[in-house]
């Protein structure tokens, strides 16, 4: 899947000052709103996904893959702001019933950024497509769906009606979603000698 790209330079006020490297690989990247004031954007290079969630929570975020969208057996990634000391949590875990996730042995989520600010709360963390950890749902090319909570605190409790399922393809592009999903936006970005191109979906 990976193609060696070229080393181009372009040419900036006249002087050919930068070098940037082209990727010939396509990428994906979408963009969903999964819950009332949570949003996921997702990429995907090579055998890497990263995410960017924002969700409106002072409170933890929770992310959960599984086939069946229940959050009993979800791989479960969680992490937030502790309002009390400003310090961040975060932690790769899974659900074995309607009770607390339990931290998972290996820890296959790696954060990257987490912050919160005005009453939203922001992560961006990658993981590997499949994990090889038998406590991870691996990600497929197939009718999935991501599970969402979020806290009424940092206090990893019982969200509430926080809390919901969207059903999709995560490695697709949109058009392919199955058709719960009512509005979903894509981006599509080939990089190649051409321009990005970028495509919205209205309606699913
Ligand atoms: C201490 C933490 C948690 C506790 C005690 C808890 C408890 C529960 C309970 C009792 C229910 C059934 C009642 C209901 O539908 O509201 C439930 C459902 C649900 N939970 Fe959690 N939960 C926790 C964390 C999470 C997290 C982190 C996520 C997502 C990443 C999540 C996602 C869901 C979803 C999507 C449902 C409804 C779907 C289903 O029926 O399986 N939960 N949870």
């Amino acid at each position: 899947m990976q193609i060696p790209g070229a080393r181009d330079r372009i040419r900036v006020f006249g002087f050919y000052s930068a070098s940037i490297r082209r990727e010939k690989a396509v990428k994906l990247a979408r963009e969903e709103t999964i819950g009332p004031g949570y949003k996921v954007r997702w990429e995907v290079n090579n055998e890497t996904i990263t995410f960017d969630i924002e969700a409106n929570t002072t409170g933890y975020v929770g992310l959960g893959f599984n086939k069946n969208g229940s959050m009993t057996n979800a791989d479960i990634v969680m992490g937030g702001v502790d309002d009390r000391d400003n310090s961040t949590y975060f932690y790769d875990m899974h659900a074995v019933g309607f009770s607390r996730p339990i931290e998972d042995e290996h820890q296959d989520y790696k954060l990257l950024n987490l912050t919160q600010l005005n009453g939203v709360t922001r992560l961006r963390f990658s993981r590997n497509l499949i994990t090889g950890d038998p406590q991870d749902t691996d990600i497929k090319l197939e009718d999935t769906y991501f599970i969402w909570a979020t806290g009424l605190s940092d206090n990893i409790g019982y969200h509430g009606g926080n809390r919901g399922k969207f059903a999709v393809n995560i490695l697709a592009h949109a058009k392919t979603t199955t058709s719960e999903q009512k509005r979903g936006k894509i981006l599509r970005t080939f990089k190649s000698n051409k321009k990005h191109i970028i495509k919205e979906n209205k309606t699913i």
